[in-house]
């Protein structure tokens, strides 16, 4: 079926069936994203509004952005409107990369008409005259249904046509296919993808919103993050805005997978612990909790008081939950070895850093390691962290310097004992 899927040759009605399986949907007043939706009501409520007016109410709903990066998107639309430049795009962040992150395809699958809407809103607020959604590869099986989507609005005059009731405002979407790079997530990676050249982080002298597709201001958003803003227009900021904490407003996604009894595709409040989160899912006697993917946060089942939120833990979607008895250190060496494959290889502390890792890693598992290669992969986890280009890099490390730190006794455990090995390890002697 995974096959099927990647290479675009299964039946939409599987797609469909395996999304009906993993999703669970929350009730009342409580539910933002996953709620009937009725095509073109966002439309409708746009015509109340200036571009001005739409930014107003986003900047005021405290959406901000839902890739992981968790920018306000307000502040994005409006530094794109106020950038000079006549021809302006709104690209939809639709390479969902992060492994364990399933939400994005929810709801392209089951909502696409509310992510096209998310990006008129979009487009309108900013000026911009196109749209594009970059979509990853292994999505393909998703193209066609966009496409008849779009086909559907051009027909009912929403896109490629002047609206008289937006004062004669015209805008176009339309997608392109990523080719399978990890990278191209990174937005400045995906406007190179883009442009047709190699899926490479740029230099980060210019935001997007000042130069990004072809040179041209901007507004690079998510998936969720449009579909988020196209609500917050349906049902009005205030519903929106007394979800959650203070600093985070609304509903957040989670795609919830690994050892537990009910994983799928969740809209949660802001605010809920990590307790409640286990409970809902069904985890007994989870070991680890790996948020926001292999480049986020590892978290010992102890910490159940701690918070999803931007205060405390930043998820952008991927919950992965392992098991007591799982051993860490085959789930370290699985990121590492997926981030030493990612890499583009730009820079060097990413390129060949990240193998050092690995092979440190390999060590460990083998029985080999000794106390000095604990401190070397500390070592070159801060080179790979504070030297990498882009944020691939530069969060790489996060799991194994997170695990270190927080599970020493594992790490003492997996050691050779021989004490001529049980040296601190001295990167000056070393050299
Ligand atoms: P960033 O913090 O550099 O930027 C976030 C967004 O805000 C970008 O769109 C950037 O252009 C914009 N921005 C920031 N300052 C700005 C300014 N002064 N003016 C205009 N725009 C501004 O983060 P980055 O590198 O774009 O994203 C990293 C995040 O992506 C990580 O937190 C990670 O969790 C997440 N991520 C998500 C994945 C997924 O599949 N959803 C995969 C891998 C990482
Ligand atoms: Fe490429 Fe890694 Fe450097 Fe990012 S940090 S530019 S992925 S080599």
């Amino acid at each position: 079926i995974i096959q099927e899927l990647k290479s675009g040759t299964a039946p939409a009605a599987l797609a469909d069936a395996i999304e009906e399986q993993v999703q669970y949907k929350p009730e009342g007043d409580k539910a933002i994203l996953f709620r009937e939706f009725e095509p073109g009501i966002v439309l409708n409520r746009l015509r109340d509004f200036s571009p001005d007016q739409v930014i107003a109410q986003i900047k005021e709903s405290g959406l901000s952005g839902r890739g992981g990066a968790f920018f306000p998107t307000g502040l994005k639309w409006e530094l794109c409107r106020k950038a000079k430049g006549r021809k302006k795009y709104i690209v939809c962040n639709a390479d969902e990369g992060e492994p364990g992150t399933f939400k994005d395809r929810a709801l392209l699958n089951l909502m696409p008409q509310l992510l096209l809407e998310g990006m008129i809103v979009a487009g309108y607020a900013v000026g911009a005259q196109e749209g594009i959604i970059y979509l990853r590869a292994e999505y393909t099986w998703l193209l066609p249904k966009l496409n008849e989507e779009l086909k559907i609005y051009r027909k009912k005059g929403f896109l490629r046509h002047r609206i008289p009731e937006l004062n004669n405002y015209k805008f176009d979407i339309r997608v392109q296919l990523g080719a399978g790079a990890y990278i191209c997530g990174e937005e400045t990676s995906l406007l190179e993808s883009l442009e047709g050249k190699r899926g490479e982080p740029r230099l980060k002298t210019f935001f997007p919103t000042e130069k990004g597709f072809l040179g041209k201001p901007t507004v690079v958003n998510n998936v969720e993050t449009l579909c988020a803003a196209a609500r917050i227009l349906e049902l009005g900021v205030e519903r929106f805005e007394k979800l959650g904490t203070p600093s985070s407003t609304g509903t957040k996604l989670l795609s919830i997978a690994g050892d537990c009894k009910r994983p799928g595709l969740y809209e949660i409040e802001w605010g809920m612990r990590v307790g409640e989160l286990l409970e809902m899912c069904g985890a007994e006697n989870p070991g680890f909790i790996q948020m926001s993917g292999p480049s986020g946060e590892l978290i010992s089942a102890e910490e159940k008081d701690r918070v999803i939120s931007c205060d405390d833990i930043r998820c952008g979607g991927s919950v992965m939950i392992f098991h007591a008895g799982r051993d860490l250190f085959t789930i370290l060496y699985n990121f590492s070895a997926f981030f030493t494959h990612e890499s583009c290889g730009l820079c060097t502390p990413c390129r060949a850093g990240n193998p050092q890792l690995l092979h440190l890693l390999e060590k460990v598992i083998r029985g080999q390691a000794t106390a000095g290669d604990v401190s070397k992969m500390q070592q070159w986890s801060a080179i790979v962290k504070h030297n990498s280009r882009c944020g691939l890099g530069q969060t790489a490390p996060n799991t194994l310097e997170q695990a270190i730190h927080k599970f020493p006794q594992l790490f003492q455990d997996r050691l050779v004992q021989e004490d001529r090995f049980n040296q601190e390890f001295d990167l000056e002697k070393a050299l």
